[in-house]
C-alpha cells in the first residue's frame, strides 16, 4: 500500500509571532509546487498557533501544535485543551516528545490521555516514541518502544488509527548530529509496524505513516525516506530555515 510522505517541523521553543510568521509567509511560497505530493506540517509554540493558521490558511502547509492537555478545561495552569487547539484551525498535535517526557515527566500513561483528548477533539496525533542511548546499547530498543506503543494505544479505537502518525525518534539522535543510518532507522521502523499489527491487525500497520526524527537535513532526508517503513520525517533544527526545511521536503520525495 502506498503511504503518502508526510514531514513535519518541530519548531520547539524557538520563533517569537513576528518570526513564526516571516516563516510561514517564505513556506507557504516555497513549498507551494509541492501541493498533493506531499504532506506538510509545521509547528510553532502555542503563541504562535493563530498566526501560523492565518498565514497558511488556503496553503498546502497544515499546522500542528507541540502538546495538549487531556482535560476539556479546569484548574490545570499553563495547559491547553484539544478544544482550544481545535477552535483556531490547528490539524495536528505533537504527543509524548522525548523532551517532554525527559523534562516535564510525561509518562506512558499521560501520553495516552493527551491521545484520547486528541482524538475526541477530532486533532491528529503525532505520538512520539524513541530509545536512549543507554537502552540501545542495553539492546532494550525493541523492549522499550514495544512499551511505549502498547502504552500510548491503550483504549485507542481501531476507528481511529487512520488519524494517528507515530514518530521514531531515538533520543541519542535528537539535536546531536547522530542520524541513524536509513538501515537502523528501517529496522527499528518495521519492528514497529510489526507491533502495530500485532495489537490490531496487518492493515492498520500497512496504512500507518510512521516518521523518523534526529538530526534529519536536506543531505539524509532521501536516503532515509527511500527505506520501506519510513514515511517522512519529524524535523526539529532543519525545520527553522524556510530553505533547509523545503530543502529536505523537496529531497524527501526526490
Ligand atoms: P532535530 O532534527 O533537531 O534533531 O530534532 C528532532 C526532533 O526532536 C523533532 O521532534
Amino acid at each position: 500500500m502506498a503511504r503518502k510522505v508526510f514531514i513535519a517541523g518541530n519548531w520547539k521553543m524557538n520563533k517569537t509571532a513576528a518570526e513564526a510568521k516571516a516563516l510561514c509567509e517564505a513556506l507557504k511560497e516555497s513549498l507551494a509546487p509541492l501541493a498533493g505530493k506531499v504532506e506538510v506540517a509545521v509547528c510553532p509554540t502555542f503563541t504562535s498557533l493563530a498566526t501560523a493558521v492565518e498565514v497558511l490558511k488556503g496553503s498546502n502547509v497544515k499546522v500542528g501544535a507541540q502538546n495538549i492537555h487531556w482535560a476539556e478545561n479546569g484548574a490545570f495552569t499553563g495547559e491547553i485543551s484539544g478544544a482550544m487547539l481545535k477552535e483556531i484551525g490547528v490539524e495536528y498535535v505533537i504527543i509524548g516528545h522525548s523532551e517532554r517526557r525527559q523534562y516535564f515527566g510525561e509518562t506512558d500513561e499521560t501520553v495516552n490521555k493527551r491521545m484520547q483528548a486528541a482524538l475526541a477533539n477530532g486533532l491528529k496525533p503525532i505520538l512520539c516514541i524513541g530509545e536512549t542511548l543507554e537502552e540501545r546499547e542495553g539492546n532494550k530498543t525493541e523492549a522499550v518502544l514495544e512499551q511505549q506503543i502498547k502504552g500510548a494505544f491503550a483504549d485507542i479505537c481501531e476507528c481511529k488509527m487512520d488519524q494517528i502518525t507515530i514518530a521514531y525518534e531515538p533520543v541519542w539522535a535528537i539535536g546531536t548530529g547522530k542520524t541513524a543510518t536509513p538501515e537502523m532507522a528501517e529496522e527499528t521502523h518495521a519492528f514497529i509496524r510489526k507491533t502495530i499489527a500485532a495489537l490490531y491487525n496487518q492493515e492498520i500497520a500497512d496504512a500507518m505513516v510512521i516518521q523518523y526524527g534526529g538530526s534529519m537535513k536536506p543531505e539524509n532526508a532521501q536516503a532515509l525516506v527511500a527505506q520501506a517503513d519510513i514515511d517522512g520525517g519529524l524535523i526539529g533544527g532543519a525545520a527553522l530555515k524556510a530553505d533547509s526545511f523545503t530543502a529536505l521536503v523537496t529531497n524527501a520525495i526526490a
